[in-house]
């Protein structure tokens, strides 16, 4: 059986994970997909750094287009990072050659998924983004394959580790956002732009993305309602504590007369609730279908092993020619409405 063939772009914590798993797991790769999964070229801005893992049997390309074109490439996997730039000009030259496409990069398909996926679907490829969501959760198949026979009613979830372990911490320790955000930062938990995470942004990316899957509307990030958590006083959090609530940073998407609502905002959720006792950096996706119900998911939203399951999950789809399109159609989309202000869930 022909192997299938990876392109990486990107080795950083999650690219370098992804080639860890290729190469660990090759003989349990094969085996349950039928093929050998392979790499054969990578790509990433410094060639001399170490990265923990041995790249010396793949072709190296400096420029990640020229990687992405390569015919020695079957799956372009970009684990770059960045809404535009590189990432976005290579997964359309992959596309333009034929190539399926796994990426991670929650900012590039918030703002340019509808147009990379029209493409794609253009050209007959797919183009997957398990990891862009919540990290390890396997929230997109569990929306696409596992409750396909549903009609959702509502996802909501918390999305962002970081202002989850912010939020807590200022909480657990008393301590205000200002110190606790300074701790995150020497932690390496903030993105290069801590605006994407305690702005909301980030987290509204994914829920967008999240929003298109469960209702197979166009990807619509300019119509999600976002406030960030910077003016969470540890005020407010004691005064919620008192009436048994939390404040967390909380997405929510459902399809309203008005269309399609979704709002990123710190909301009071019972302390009680699974999304009361999340702790930490940790993420929680919350599916309500008309016919399954309530389902909770819980697990790490980023870090090197869980990031790379997530892209593996999807590259091993491709190599099972499991070709469930992800994102809204663009014959049976919807048009997302600017939410109103409302109450939280
Ligand atoms: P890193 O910053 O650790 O790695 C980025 C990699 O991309 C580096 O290897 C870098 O090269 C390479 N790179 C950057 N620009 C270029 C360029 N112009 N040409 C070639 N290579 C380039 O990022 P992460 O691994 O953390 O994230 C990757 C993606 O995964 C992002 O989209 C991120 O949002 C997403 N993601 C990450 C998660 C995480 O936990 N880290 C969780 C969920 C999603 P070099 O190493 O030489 O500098
Ligand atoms: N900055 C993100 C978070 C990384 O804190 O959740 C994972 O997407």
């Amino acid at each position: 059986t022909d192997p299938l063939r990876l392109g990486i772009a990107g080795l950083g914590t999650v690219g370098a994970g992804v080639v860890k798993i290729v190469r660990q797991k090759a003989n349990l790769l094969a085996a349950r997909t039928g093929r050998p999964v392979v790499i054969t070229a990578v790509s990433a801005r410094s060639r001399d750094k170490d990265r923990g893992v041995n790249l010396s049997q793949y072709a190296w390309e400096d420029d990640p287009v020229a990687l992405a074109k390569r015919d020695d490439v079957d799956v372009f996997v970009e684990l770059m990072g960045g809404a535009d730039g590189p990432a976005k000009a290579a997964t359309q030259a992959a596309i333009a050659a034929g190539k399926d496409v796994v990426t991670a990069n929650k900012a590039m398909l918030a703002i340019h998924g509808q147009e990379l996926a029209e493409a794609a679907e253009a050209a007959g490829r797919v183009i997957r983004f398990e990891a862009a969501v919540a990290g390890g959760i396997p929230v997109i198949k569990a929306l696409t394959e596992s409750l396909a026979g549903n009609q959702v009613e509502r996802v909501m979830g918390v999305m962002n580790g970081t202002c989850n372990y912010i939020l807590t911490r200022m909480e657990n320790a008393g301590l205000p956002y200002d110190e606790v955000f300074e701790e995150a930062n020497q932690l390496g938990y903030l993105e290069a732009d801590p605006t994407l995470d305690v702005g909301g942004i980030d987290a509204a990316h994914k829920l967008a993305l999240l929003a298109s899957v469960a209702y197979g509307t166009k990807v619509a990030f300019d119509a999600v309602e976002i406030e960030g958590i910077e003016r969470i006083t540890i005020e407010d959090i004691e005064q919620a504590a008192d009436m048994g609530y939390r404040i967390k940073l909380l997405g929510v998407a459902q399809m309203t007369g008005r269309g399609l609502e979704q709002r990123m905002s710190p909301c009071l959720v019972p302390a009680s609730s699974p999304l009361g006792q999340l702790e930490g950096g940790t993420n929680m996706v919350v599916l309500e279908g008309d016919h399954v119900g309530q389902i909770v998911l819980r697990g790490a939203g980023a870090g090197e092993g869980p990031t790379a399951s997530a892209v593996m999950s999807d590259v091993l789809d491709i190599a099972r020619n499991i070709r469930v399109p992800t994102f809204g159609q663009p014959a049976t989309t919807l048009s997302a409405a600017k939410p109103a202000k409302s109450a939280a869930p």
